[in-house]
Parts: C-alpha cells; sequence; structure tokens
C-alpha cells in the first residue's frame, strides 16, 4: 500500500503533448482529472484528445470499455485557475520558462490548500529555482515525466534545495500508484538522465568532426556493436536536432561551460542551416522519398589469418579469443606477457581501443569495444597510414571470419563505442559522488529513460573497474581540452580497486 489517494482530484495545468500525456497517466490510475491551459479552449481539445487515445486503447483491447467511460466521467476541463482549489496535486507542464512557471505557482499558491502537492515538469530548468518564488517551496518537487508520458514508465523525483523530504516521498509514492518507475535525484542540470546522456551525442558528432567516419557508419557501429537502439545521428533526427541542441547547451551553460559537456559545432551548424531531423524532412539524414539511404562503410571480404598470437589480457575483449577458435583460427598463447594485444602473422598487432591513436605504434590496428562480442554483428577498426595493409587486411579477414560487418574508420583514440561508453560510466560515477542519485537509480533511469542495452554501472562492472578510467586518461592526455578528464569519483574507483588487488602501480 503506497497510502495514495487514487480518489483525489489532480489538476494539469498546460496541455500540450506532455500535459495531456501526463492528464491520461493520472486519469487511468482512477483520479478525476482537470485540466487547465492559458490559451482558452485548448483544456477541452486536450480533453477531447485524450478521449480519442481511450478509444484507441479500447480497440487495442488495454482498456475496457466500461473503464474507458469512468475515466471519461472523471476527466474535466476548468475555465480559470481558481477551479482547482480543492486539487490535492498539481502537475505543470507549461512552456519551459522560468518566468512562466515561477507567475503559475505563485498564483496557485493562493487557490489550492495547504496539503496540495505542487509538481512541475520541467526537463531544463532549476526546481530550486522555480520554487524560489514561492512562500512554501517544501511543497514543490520536480516529476520529470519523458515523452510519450503513457508508454514511457521512467519518472525522475527531483528534489530541489528546498522540497520536504515528505513531498518527495508523496510523489514518488504518486508514481508508484500509477504504475510507473520513480528514481529519485537532486536538482542538478540535465537530472540524471540528459546529464548523463550527453557523451552519446557528444562523442559520436565529435567522431564526425574529426573525419573519423559519416553518420551512417557511426550509427550503425553504435547500434550492431555498442547494442544501443538507435545510433545517435538517428535518434537526434528523430528528436529533433534544435530540441537536443538546446538541451546540451543548457546543460553545459549550467555547468558553467564545464569542457565535458561543449556543445557540438557540427550539430550547431545543422540547426543554424534549418535541418531539424525528421520533422523537416532533413537533418545529419535526408529523408526525402528519393533521397538515397546512407549506408554505413563496409569492408569488403578478406582473407582471414590462419592464426594469431595472444599476448596478455584482452580484458573487456576476452570473450574474443573463444570466438577466433570457434572460427578454426588457431590461437597461440604467448607466455611472456607483453600487453593486451593479438599479434598477427605478418607482425602487426590487433588491440582494444584504449585511448590511444594507432599512429602512436609501428604497426597497430585498433578493434573498438563491442556490448557483447558474441552478439555483435559489426566490428570497427581504425589503422593509421603507418598501418601496413597486410595488418589491416588480416584484421578485416579475422573479423569476417567471426561473422562480422567490419567498419574501417579513421585513426581516433577511444575510437566510438569505447569512448562513449567510458564517458557514459565517467559521468555516472561523477553523479553517485555528487549526490545526483544511487547507482541504482541511475542504471534504471539510464535503460528506461534512453534505452541503453546496460546501466553505466552495469556496464562499468562489466568492463574490470579502471578501464575506463584508462582510457580517459589516455584521452586527456591527447585532448586535455577538459572534455576527457576523468572524475575524482572515476579515479577513486579504479586506484581504490588497484589497491584491493595489491598493485598501487
Ligand atoms: N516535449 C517533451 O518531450 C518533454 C519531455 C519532458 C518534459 N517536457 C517539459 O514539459 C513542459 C511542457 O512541454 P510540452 O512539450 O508539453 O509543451 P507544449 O508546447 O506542447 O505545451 C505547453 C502548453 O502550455 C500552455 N501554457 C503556456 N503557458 C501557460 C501558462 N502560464 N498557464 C497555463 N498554460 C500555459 C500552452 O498553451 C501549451 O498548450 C516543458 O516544461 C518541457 O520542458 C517536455
Amino acid at each position: 500500500m503506497t497510502g495514495i489517494d487514487l480518489s483525489s482530484p489532480v489538476a494539469v495545468v498546460g496541455t500540450g503533448t506532455m500535459g495531456q500525456g501526463i492528464a491520461q497517466v493520472a486519469l487511468v490510475a482512477g483520479h478525476p482529472v482537470r485540466l487547465y491551459d492559458a490559451v482558452p479552449g485548448r483544456a477541452r481539445e486536450a480533453a477531447d484528445a485524450i478521449g480519442a487515445r481511450l478509444d484507441r486503447l479500447v480497440v487495442k483491447d488495454r482498456l475496457t470499455g466500461a473503464d474507458r467511460d469512468a475515466a471519461r466521467a472523471r476527466l474535466t476541463s476548468a475555465e480559470t485557475l481558481a477551479d482547482l482549489a480543492d486539487c490535492t496535486l498539481v502537475v505543470e507542464a507549461v512552456l519551459e520558462r522560468l518566468d512562466a512557471k515561477q507567475g503559475l505557482f505563485r498564483e496557485l499558491e493562493d487557490i489550492v490548500g495547504e496539503d496540495c502537492l505542487l509538481a512541475t515538469n520541467t526537463s531544463s530548468l532549476s526546481v530550486t529555482a522555480i520554487g524560489g518564488a514561492l512562500r512554501n517551496p517544501g511543497r514543490l518537487v520536480g516529476l520529470h515525466f519523458f515523452n510519450p508520458a503513457p508508454l514511457l514508465p521512467l519518472i525522475e523525483v527531483v528534489s530541489g534545495f528546498a522540497t520536504d523530504v515528505t513531498s518527495a516521498t508523496r510523489a514518488y509514492e504518486t508514481a508508484r500508484a500509477w504504475g510507473k518507475t520513480p528514481v529519485a535525484c537532486a536538482d542538478t542540470p540535465g537530472f540524471i538522465v540528459n546529464r548523463i546522456a550527453r557523451p552519446f551525442y557528444a562523442e559520436a558528432f565529435a567522431v564526425y568532426e574529426a573525419q573519423g567516419a559519416d553518420p551512417a557508419t557511426i550509427d550503425a557501429i553504435l547500434r550492431e556493436s555498442g547494442g544501443f537502439k538507435m545510433g545517435a545521428f538517428e535518434l537526434t533526427d528523430l528528436i529533433g536536432q534544435d530540441v537536443n541542441e538546446s538541451v546540451t547547451h543548457s546543460v553545459w551553460r549550467a555547468f558553467f561551460q564545464d569542457a565535458r559537456f561543449t556543445p557540438s559545432l557540427a550539430q550547431q551548424r545543422l540547426v543554424e542551416a534549418g535541418r531539424l531531423g525528421r520533422k523537416t524532412g532533413q537533418g545529419w539524414y535526408d529523408y526525402a522519398d528519393d533521397a538515397d539511404r546512407s549506408e554505413p562503410h563496409t569492408a569488403e571480404p578478406a582473407q582471414p589469418p590462419a592464426y594469431v598470437v595472444a599476448e596478455g589480457d584482452l580484458g573487456p575483449a576476452a570473450e574474443l579469443l573463444a570466438l577466433i577458435r570457434e572460427a578454426g583460427i588457431q590461437v597461440r598463447d604467448d607466455d611472456e606477457d607483453h600487453g593486451t594485444r593479438l599479434v598477427l602473422p605478418g607482425g602487426g598487432q590487433l588491440a582494444l581501443a584504449d585511448g590511444q591513436t594507432s599512429v602512436e605504434f609501428r604497426d597497430v590496428v585498433y578493434f573498438d569495444l563491442a556490448l557483447d562480442y558474441r552478439w555483435a554483428t559489426r566490428i570497427a577498426l581504425s589503422a593509421s597510414q603507418d598501418t601496413t595493409s597486410q595488418t589491416l587486411s588480416e584484421a578485416i579477414g579475422l573479423f569476417q571470419a567471426l561473422g562480422k560487418d567490419v567498419s574501417v574508420i579513421g585513426d581516433v583514440p577511444g575510437m566510438i563505442v569505447a569512448r562513449t561508453v567510458a564517458r557514459i560510466v565517467d559521468l555516472a560515477h561523477d553523479a553517485v559522488a555528487k549526490g545526483v542519485a544511487t547507482e541504482e537509480d541511475i542504471d534504471t533511469a539510464m535503460r528506461l529513460g534512453v534505452n541503453y542495452p546496460l546501466g553505466p554501472f552495469e556496464w562499468s562492472r562489466r568492463l574490470g573497474r579502471n578501464w575506463a578510467y584508462a582510457l580517459l586518461d589516455d584521452l586527456h592526455l591527447r585532448d586535455p581540452s577538459g572534455r576527457y578528464a576523468p572524475s575524482l569519483a572515476l579515479y577513486r574507483h579504479a586506484y581504490a580497486t588497484d589497491k584491493r588487488e595489491g598493485s598501487t602501480s
């Protein structure tokens, strides 16, 4: 029992995309719901739109006709804010402007009862700043839904500086009673999801800006090797480049222009050009009916090597050795532990992306991190001008013999999946250390909010404790802008492990 009274009236103010979704959630949970919008007539239109969506649920057998009728009867539109006086919860989903939200809550404070919980669905403003305008900011909480609210289970329950624990608990329990999965988080820029997801977009754009690969190839690698549902380019085309860029800018500004959140120049150009994604017919990709479909770069078939020599431990790529043997390629163990590489018959080396560049070594090909090497259908390789064609060809043939498509990208340190995952892991550790949320809630938020195949901490455990730190440390050395500087939290994590394992070097 949550103690939430599902028969108490709930108000939703602002009845656009999010307001309608939130109202539907509260309505289906059993509440009488009252809609209010500043534009006359819009709340009534929203009630009709919600009614139509309930009809569709009945057609799909997800709601009975009787439940639909009862829900419709509980849904009303209000002419004035004063009509919300008896509501026990008001969820605000008006436009994303601090003055608009502050003004609204100030008015509401004079209308609703003392025990009415006030909630904002802001995605980028500070809950503390919104509450700063209230006589009693303790009753204001962030209830950050994801779009579409009726379908996506995650809600970030955000406590502002002055939010009472009882208000946050009530909001959390309400989300649960509505069948959602709430996670608790502190009021920091981007909350959990919009903070920790930034590198997913930023690193893909950075590889593109560095001429490392084209969008279709990067997207294919993120999907087929990284296990992400969509690549960063196709996903931002879906979200809208303007929307995604504005979140990035707001998080970057809110962190006082911290280099780790630096926006992308290439994305800014796209927005300036009006190429906002699917909604304008063109973004990173062209959506015109007659446009050519962009295909990822895929290497031509190459001869696999007869054998490889395994030097040391391949760390997160250790599973590769079993796959190579299963493909009928001999794996010779080198007793001398020189490092973590495979040596190819021609003498060239194959190494897991580690934050260094291929040009630093005589004849090396890097391969990218995969979520699971058995499952992955594509592997990225990077080579430099110093890599011999024999080494590259043997590396391509080796992965093709394992049944993988191979994409050869430029000499980009940390490649694509490896640098993206390392940075997500780093931001997650940093967020826990700064009291933003628990490890468990961060994992839940990233799996449910942005569909990641693993939560950052699950990924971190799989990769080995100091893998992400070592990679970022190497990247930071090569790009000392601060963008890749590993956090103190990640350093502590790696160092503590080394000590436990008896090696502090
Ligand atoms: N769209 C998303 O994906 C998404 C996701 C999470 C959170 N949010 C947040 O939800 C809020 C609403 O976003 P949206 O996409 O639904 O916007 P929207 O533009 O679709 O709807 C906003 C509605 O608020 C109304 N409105 C504006 N000022 C008002 C006021 N003072 N009082 C009453 N009504 C007012 C408008 O008439 C409009 O109907 C924003 O804070 C946004 O950041 C949006």
